[in-house]
């Protein structure tokens, strides 16, 4: 590509994250409060401004897109968006993927299969329909088992997301592990982040990846992998189930510098982190100066992108590092 995104740390930016919506079907406690206030409609991009942005991010070399939100798959027509951006696959862009809460995967995912889309990142966090009902508030097991069947079926592969929490679903991961490898899927564990006022607490359930790493790999073999998707996650092979584990450590070990992402939100702001304010409002640049604001808006970005993030959890701070929740800026 010509003048390929490079930030001042030398990182080089080939993966943008889409959020293509903040709202979800879904409030899961980590993420959202039970009472959220939206982005109002009215400023949320056009799949037009969406296209028109990620296009800008292709030819300066990005390879990697994936839709986030919110949960993507509620945005009204959001097949026309997968279709037009799928179409870029082969033509600069390697991978179209999606980050999903699976509740509406029935319905799409031979559509998603047929957009030239090969994997999806599903968030499911227990097996038990019960304690689903309570981390999502709203739900349903079912269903999003059904819809990973679906996908299956289509021929999508599948990886399921995990965020553990202690005191929650950590007694669970060992059936996640073999539910999901025994499904032919991989399973990453997140470590929450403060990310956003959700009326808890979350010191409470945070379990750091690293001690858990140790207690499963006395009972596990685990064979290091390379294995780089692009992604922040660290894979072990497991033998005894012949499956894949990720860990995604930023709390107990950041990955910062291999940070290889930014992150669009609904309304066009690109955030340059996960957990800093740091941003550039691509909207403003593409409706008042066109491509060519665009792309100094790029170059304006990668001064700007900071080192990383610094999420701590604290007792004594009452709020959490970052004010937006992650729905804002795209999980
Ligand atoms: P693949 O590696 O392609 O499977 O994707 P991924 O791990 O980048 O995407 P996914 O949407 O599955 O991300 C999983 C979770 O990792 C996100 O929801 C975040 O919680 C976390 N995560 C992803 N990128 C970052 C990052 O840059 N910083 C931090 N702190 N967390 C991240
Ligand atoms: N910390 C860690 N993970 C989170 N997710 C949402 N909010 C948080 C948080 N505060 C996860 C979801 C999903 C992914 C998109 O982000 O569970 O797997
Ligand atoms: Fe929705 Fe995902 Fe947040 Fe749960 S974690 S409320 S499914 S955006």
């Amino acid at each position: 590509p010509q003048r390929p995104l490079v930030d001042s740390f030398g990182r080089r930016i080939s993966y943008l994250r889409i959020s293509v919506t903040d709202r979800c079907d879904f409030r899961c406690v980590y993420c959202m409060a039970e009472d959220m206030t939206f982005l109002p409609k009215k400023d949320v991009l056009s799949f037009e401004e969406v296209e028109a942005i990620a296009g800008a991010f292709i030819a300066r070399g990005t390879t990697k897109i994936r839709l986030t939100g919110g949960e993507p798959l509620v945005r009204r027509d959001i097949m026309a968006l997968v279709r037009n951006l799928g179409g870029r696959i082969g033509n600069g862009l390697d991978e179209l993927t999606i980050t999903t809460n699976g509740s509406q995967l029935q319905k799409h995912a031979e559509g998603l299969f047929a957009a030239g889309v090969r994997r999806l990142n599903v968030s499911l966090d227990t097996l038990d329909a019960a304690r689903f009902a309570q981390i999502t508030r709203r739900g349903r097991l079912g269903d999003v088992l059904a819809g990973i069947g679906a996908a299956q079926a289509a021929g999508l592969a599948i990886k399921i997301n995990m965020v553990a929490m202690r005191g929650v679903n950590d007694h669970e991961i060992e059936a996640m592990m073999d539910w999901a490898h025994g499904g032919g899927m991989g399973l990453t564990l997140i470590e929450g982040m403060p990310l956003g006022d959700v009326g808890i607490d979350r010191v409470d359930t945070y379990l750091p990846l690293r001690e858990l790493h140790d207690r499963l790999a006395r009972r596990y073999s685990f064979t290091k992998l390379d294995k780089r998707t692009g992604g922040p996650a660290r894979y072990v092979h497991v033998a005894e189930t012949g499956g894949t584990l990720g860990f995604i450590t930023p709390m107990s070990h950041n990955f910062c510098e291999s940070c290889n992402r930014v992150r669009l939100t609904a309304t066009g702001q690109l955030y340059l982190c996960l957990g800093q304010d740091d941003q550039v409002n691509l909207r403003d640049a593409w409706r008042n100066g066109g491509a060519e604001a665009l792309d100094a808006a790029l170059d304006h970005a990668m001064i700007i992108k900071p080192k990383g993030h610094d999420f701590v959890l604290d007792r004594t701070r009452a709020d959490p590092a970052v004010a937006r929740h992650m729905s804002v800026t795209g999980g």
